[in-house]
């Protein structure tokens, strides 16, 4: 049995709703592969239970997987704004939203991160980064000021396939952008973090 099966067989099954989307995001997209997926999904829904947050935000929402995941840990009265840049996707986005019983917590908004996340004025408690690997040091100064301290954020696929271990194309931009990425947030004193090996790589900081 390979590790992703002993692990996905040993924690929560996807919840049915989830699966669909799951299933239709594999029938639908060219990279499916993108999407956060059960196990990782269920890793999402249990640090936003853990936090509990009352504002969370995410940046990148592909077809809505993974902010359905953190939605399961929201308040009450918690929001999570969700950013994507693709207008194409907003459809068959709401169209998973809108099959959930979060649907009324998330707020989707379409167009450039960077610009958006300018415009919030919230303070969040917890923060997925999930979009342009190259833009990832940008979101993580916009946001950071926007996170109230103890709050938290979860950046994923900081491990980028193990290329972060190999000796680097100068050509692979990406790989050099997470690279440059993962040691300033190692060498960074305004937070704590850990870099956890799940799934492509899962980085959890906590802002003093
Ligand atoms: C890896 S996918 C997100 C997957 C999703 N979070 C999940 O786990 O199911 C990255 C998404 O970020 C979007 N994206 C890339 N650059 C962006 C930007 N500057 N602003 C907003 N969205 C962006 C892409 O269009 C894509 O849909």
């Amino acid at each position: 049995m390979k590790l992703d099966d002993y692990l996905t067989s040993h924690s929560d099954a996807e919840p049915e709703y989830l699966a669909k989307i799951n299933r239709a995001t594999h029938l639908r997209m060219i990279n499916p592969r993108m999407m956060s997926g059960h196990f990782q999904g269920r890793v999402l829904s249990m640090f936003s239970q853990l936090i509990e947050p009352v504002r969370a935000l995410e940046i990148g929402t592909f077809t809505g997987y993974s902010a359905l995941c953190i939605a399961e840990g929201l308040t009450d009265n918690g929001i999570l704004y969700t950013i994507e840049c693709d207008d194409e996707l907003e459809d068959f986005i709401q169209q998973n939203i809108s099959g959930s019983e979060h649907k009324n917590k998330i707020k989707l908004l379409i167009g450039d991160a960077l610009n958006i996340i300018s415009e919030l004025n919230e303070t969040f408690d917890l923060v997925f980064i999930d979009a342009d690997k190259m833009e990832y040091f940008a979101y993580y100064e916009t946001v950071l000021p926007k996170v109230r301290s103890g709050g938290y954020i979860l950046v994923d696929n900081t491990l980028w396939d193990e290329k972060v271990l190999k000796p680097v194309d100068p050509k692979d931009k990406d790989t050099i952008a997470i690279m440059k990425f993962n040691r300033f947030i190692a060498a960074d004193s305004r937070i704590e973090k850990v870099l956890l090996p799940i799934r492509d790589g899962l980085t959890l900081i906590r802002k003093r």
